[in-house]
């Protein structure tokens, strides 16, 4: 099956990508599959999610393949697209169906899958679409709750910063939809609050203290609205006099990369569990790959 938005999953198929991701942390490595490649399109920039889901199919046996966006050729005419060689992106797919047993993507466009779905039968994880969704990460950063509290509902997660333009704030909230009973809050400046279906209230820094989860989404640099002065993004970046007011238990979450959201000596303090979090997301790859892209 494919996964390119969260509600691809139903909540019977997410506790299985955990359950099997609980495996793979106490089973491992585990070389299952035999004379399969899988693609690695990454036409966007990507540490963790391109390096992560190829280690993980390396583990599972497969044989990785990583492309990236190569610079197109100015003696292409204009309006070819500047994915892969100039070369438009439906032909690039249509060209590496034959090659390839499933695709990872990322890329900035959107709407990328619209145009690639119609030309391969393959498997498709999407790796991140623009501002709109990262589902993987998602599934990561519940599966990373999940082994921390051993549950996902009856929790409080005060989500902080760049809220409405994050793709993994997006594809998270829309998984913790399947979690009723978890209170969410925010903490951005008016224009980045985000309105959901459900009431997320606006607190203050100052608020502080209730929450199970401090989830850091970050600042990309520009979004849809606008770029952020460094006195805003200052504002938003979680400092040693925040983490003093968090719960013993509460845990800083963050998808990664940090650039300026995490003060660095904050990495110190036993709330701090971003790099937990990307520790457990091999197996959540590893998870994903096994039961969503039927390589058997
Ligand atoms: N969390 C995440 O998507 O990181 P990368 O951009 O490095 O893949």
């Amino acid at each position: 099956m494919n996964l390119i938005k969260i509600t691809d999953l139903n909540l019977d198929q997410v506790f299985e990508i955990f359950d099997r991701a609980d495996y793979f942390l106490k089973n491992k490595p585990i070389f299952k599959y035999k004379n399969k490649c899988v693609g690695l399109l990454f036409f966007d920039e990507s540490i963790r999610t391109r390096v992560g889901f190829e280690v993980s199919s390396w583990k599972l046996g497969l044989r990785p393949i990583f492309i990236s966006k190569t610079k197109p050729s100015k003696s292409r005419p204009s309006n070819f697209q500047v994915d892969s060689w100039s070369e438009s992106i439906e032909d690039t797919i249509r060209t590496l169906d034959a090659y390839f047993d499933a695709f990872f993507i990322r890329h900035s466009d959107e709407n990328i899958f619209k145009k690639v779905l119609p030309y391969t039968k393959k498997p498709i994880i999407n790796c991140g679409n623009g501002d709109d969704e990262h589902p993987t990460q998602a599934l990561i950063d519940a599966y990373s709750i999940r082994h921390r509290f051993g549950r996902l509902d009856n929790l409080t997660i005060t989500l902080i910063g760049n809220i409405k333009y994050s793709r993994s704030v997006h594809s998270l909230l829309k998984l913790l939809d399947f979690f009723p009973n978890t209170t969410l809050q925010q903490i951005a400046p008016d224009k980045l609050v985000i309105k959901n279906s459900r009431d997320i209230p606006a607190i203050r820094k100052q608020d502080l203290g209730k929450e199970d989860i401090l989830y850091s989404a970050g600042f990309a640099p520009t979004t849809p609205s606008g770029t952020f002065s460094q006195q805003t993004v200052k504002k938003y970046a979680i400092t040693l006099e925040d983490v003093s007011r968090l719960s013993k238990a509460c845990i800083i979450m963050n998808p990664l990369p940090r650039i300026d959201e995490i003060d660095f000596d904050v990495d110190g303090t036993k709330n701090a569990y971003y790099f937990r979090q990307n520790e457990l997301s091999l197996y959540v790859r590893m998870a994903i790959i096994d039961l969503l892209c039927d390589l058997k």
